[in-house]
């Protein structure tokens, strides 16, 4: 990392002038001053009693005295009131590039220890259509695990699909009341059923106790029930997968909720060795309180008291079950921000019951909102289904150009994701974001179009060309500089949107680095270049923005299509 390397130097000579501190350097918030800086002068004013200024001044002069400094820099200066701006050398960018350029993941530095990562996305509920809520988790949760997998470590995904909660109940009873036969049930129908059961629920709280009794009598293993049920999971499980095939997310356990049920009584028996259920009017809870909240937690309810076991008690069950089997270091739920305090109280059941040393993780992410601000609705106003979006998107798409109409059904599918992700993955994940399917479809602006186009006609022009041989240490102009120092910052990214399980740092950066290959090949015009090192020089960096595109690209789960 280019960073850590000036921080080396940094630290060295800081080490000879009697500083025992560690100096951090950043890219610099003046680009047009120096690439990068060092602000921490400031925080060692107060230790070594001395001005910012006096530091920063003592630690430029003595890196002027290096020996190696003409090859770690063109400049180093101090700035008031005490940064220390550095700027490189053109030998130290053409270093790091031709490293890059030399080595898998351009020598992104791997963990000496793989850790294994559990990861909880997608989450979609039987028998329930999926809507544009689901696409978050899946695409977020996608790129996460692609993400965490680059950077060298493990990763179990796990769809953890709501196949036991109240609606399966609901699509029974209307299976019951419609007296329809087995054979008969089809995608159709649940998608028709579900919505009229749900409604009817809300009206009548006869039915509704009829459907949690249903659902109840399921949980036991009555038979009938049973043969129900696994003939829904089958209908809207396929349908699922399709969805997920589509968006190209994708797992390694297809468990549910159901499959929680056979650890709960291990679970519910450490629970009773460390005396956390306590009995409140029948029901069975755990208190979860801490005496420095802020607002008081109410407790987990384990069982309730009719003998019903919630959506807490599956995720404790099923945290049990992911220890016992994969001893993980992390388990990473990605799921809806309303669903925070749920998992406050999870965790702390499992810290308390010590059922896992794994951390965990609640990624929360915001909702997708319409132009108005509210929930992102059809013009009908109903909640879209990710079909229907999907279609929608390649409407508009197709509408845009008529060339477009000509595409391959695959090229079609690639660019919809690319439009849908990007739109998703530009936005930090716990934000709510407004869904404008109109601007996310443009090819100008921060969009997966735009991207696409850029990284289509780079490649355009390489095909065209020699492939370059080694770079030079010579820089042409100002976009070619800011081009290549762009490409400098590219492991920095990846690592910090692994420790933060942020994707949209990538998403970001794939935009800036785009940005600047668009505005390098429209200044530096490559076709009939007389001076050949000069055109090696540039088809080496546009060969290495690509390369650093396309897994960029697919870190966020967007495929290329053969043309735009
Ligand atoms: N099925 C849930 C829902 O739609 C999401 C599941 C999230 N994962 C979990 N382990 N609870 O709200």
């Amino acid at each position: 990392m280019i960073t850590e390397k000036l921080e080396q130097v940094i630290d060295q000579v800081a080490k000879e002038l009697g500083y025992d501190d560690h100096f951090t350097v950043i890219v610099s918030n003046r680009p047009e001053l120096c690439d990068y800086q060092s602000d921490t002068a400031f925080q060692l004013a107060k230790k070594y009693h001395k001005a910012p200024m006096v530091i920063a001044n003592e630690i430029v002069n003595k890196l002027q005295e290096l020996e190696q400094f003409s090859s770690y820099f063109h400049e180093v200066s101090f700035a008031n009131p005490g940064f220390i701006n550095l700027t490189l050398s053109d030998e130290m960018i053409q270093e790091k590039l031709t490293d890059m350029m030399t080595h898998e993941k351009f020598h992104l530095k791997q963990p000496e220890q793989a850790k294994t990562f559990v990861l909880d996305y997608g989450g979609p509920n039987v028998a329930k259509p999926l809507h544009v809520g689901h696409m978050r988790t899946a695409i977020v949760g996608e790129s996460i695990k692609r993400i965490i997998q680059y950077v060298g470590h493990k990763t179990i995904a796990d769809v953890h699909l709501g196949d036991y909660g109240l609606q399966i109940g609901q699509v029974i009873y209307g299976i019951l009341q419609d007296q329809k036969n087995i054979e008969d049930i089809t995608l159709e129908y649940l998608e028709e059923i579900y919505p009229k059961m749900s409604a009817l629920c809300k009206e009548d709280d006869t039915v509704r106790e009829k459907c949690a009794e249903i659902t109840k009598s399921l949980q036991d293993g009555e038979p009938t029930y049973r043969a129900l049920w696994k003939v829904i999971l089958e209908i809207s499980g396929n349908d699922i997968k399709r969805l997920y095939r589509y968006l190209d997310v994708s797992f390694d356990l297809w468990q549910g909720e159901s499959d929680a049920y056979q650890y709960i009584q291990p679970t519910e028996e450490i629970l009773l060795e460390k005396g956390l259920l306590q009995d409140s009017e029948g029901a069975k809870v755990v208190d979860v309180k801490k005496e420095d909240d802020a607002k008081e937690l109410p407790p987990l309810i384990w069982q309730k008291s009719n003998g019903a076991y919630l959506y807490g008690t599956t995720d404790l069950a099923t945290i049990y079950e992911r220890e016992q089997r994969f001893h993980p270091d992390y388990i990473c739920y990605v799921v809806d921000n309303r669903q925070n305090l749920h998992f406050e109280q999870v965790f702390r059941v499992s810290e308390k019951a010590g059922l896992t040393d794994a951390k965990l993780e609640f990624l929360g992410y915001g909702t997708v909102n319409g132009e108005d601000g509210k929930p992102y609705k059809t013009r009908s106003g109903n909640t879209p289904k990710l079909d229907g979006l999907f279609e929608q998107t390649k409407e508009i798409f197709l509408s845009k150009k008529e060339e477009n109409k000509d595409k391959s059904e695959e090229d079609i599918k690639k660019i919809v994701n690319a439009i849908l992700k990007f739109a998703d993955l530009q936005n930090s994940r716990e934000r709510d974001y407004i869904f404008d399917i109109h601007k996310f479809s443009n090819t100008v602006g921060k969009t997966g179009p735009y991207i696409l186009y850029t990284y289509l006609r780079i490649d355009k022009i390489l095909k065209q060309c020699a492939t370059p041989t080694n770079l030079s240490i010579q820089i042409y102009n100002k976009v070619d500089r800011d081009l290549r120092l762009k490409l400098l910052e590219l492991d920095k990214v990846i690592l910090m949107a692994f420790e933060d399980r942020k994707p949209n740092y990538i998403a970001d950066y794939i935009y800036q680095l785009s940005d600047l290959a668009n505005s390098f090949y429209q200044n530096n015009h490559l076709a009939n270049l007389e001076d050949e090192n000069k055109k090696n020089d540039w088809l080496y960096v546009l060969t290495l923005t690509n390369k650093v595109l396309k897994e960029l690209l697919f870190l966020i789960g967007i495929e290329i299509p053969t043309f735009m």
